[in-house]
């Protein structure tokens, strides 16, 4: 339940708990548990407390598990079941594991929902947006054709075409990737700051409203709620801009 007026811009967005310990997460959550946000659980987070802590924020909130698998098929299809016995709604792995892993792991979800006990969307992270042109040719010797942003792009129709339920994407690939993909295809955008606030080390950001507008369909947002002086209200203003521009 929101308390916000915004239920329907709270299913959309997800807060990122990108904080060292238990303590401070569960904190930020109980805050945040009024508006019905969603949050996001990263490596930094699930490395320090691990899955117990997963299991409890994601009894009380739609939960993003943001742990990138990218693996052999057998291991990524045993990470997915493993994610959706924790109750998470969405989790996610990287497209460049190829054909068989992700057909792999979207058959392990398609089988931990048969068996009743809930599953994950499954999401493809592309190109991570800290990698540009420069990056991508170092790493694999070789001039991708249109740069960081085809790449992605392209990865994209691949995700979808391998049965994965939407992308990670920047704002910048969000509104060419929902033309290719469909309306139905999850695109989940960080780098989001409301109008005003700092962009930290993010290089491309968007306002909540302009993401949307770009075809997010979902928002991951950090910083400006888990570091401003009171998130709650933080969060209920992000609320309204997402509501006020989609
Ligand atoms: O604090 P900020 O709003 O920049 O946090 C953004 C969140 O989204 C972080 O958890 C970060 O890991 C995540 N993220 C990102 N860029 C990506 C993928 C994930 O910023 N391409």
């Amino acid at each position: 339940m929101s308390d916000t007026g915004n239920a329907g811009a709270a299913e959309r967005l997800f807060v990122a708990l990108d904080l060292p310990a238990a303590a401070e997460a569960r904190d930020l959550a109980a805050r945040l548990a009024p508006l019905g946000v969603g949050l996001k659980v990263g490596l930094e987070l699930f490395t320090a407390e691990g899955p117990a802590l997963v299991r409890e924020l994601a009894a009380a909130a739609p939960l993003f598990l943001d742990l990138k698998y990218h693996d052999i098929p057998e291991t990524v299809a045993r990470a997915v079941r493993a994610a959706a016995r924790l109750g998470a709604a969405v989790a996610n792995l990287h497209v460049a594991g190829g054909e068989a892993m992700v057909r792999r792991a979207v058959a392990a979800r398609d089988e931990a929902a048969a068996a009743g006990g809930g599953a994950p969307a499954l999401i493809g992270v592309t190109v991570l947006t800290s990698l540009e042109g420069d990056d991508l040719r170092g790493v694999w010797g070789t001039d991708l054709a249109g740069g960081a942003s085809e790449h992605a792009r392209r990865l994209a129709g691949l995700a979808r075409a391998w049965g994965l339920d939407g992308v990670v994407a920047s704002a910048r690939e969000a509104a060419a990737i929902r033309s290719d993909c469909g309306p139905g295809f999850l695109i989940v955008t960080p780098g989001i700051r409301p109008a005003g606030a700092a962009p930290g080390d993010q290089k491309r950001v968007l306002t909540p409203a302009a993401a949307l507008r770009a075809g997010a369909s979902h928002l991951v947002v950090g910083r400006p709620v888990t570091r401003a002086a009171d998130p709650l209200s933080a969060c209920r203003d992000m609320l309204a801009e997402m509501a006020a521009g989609a």
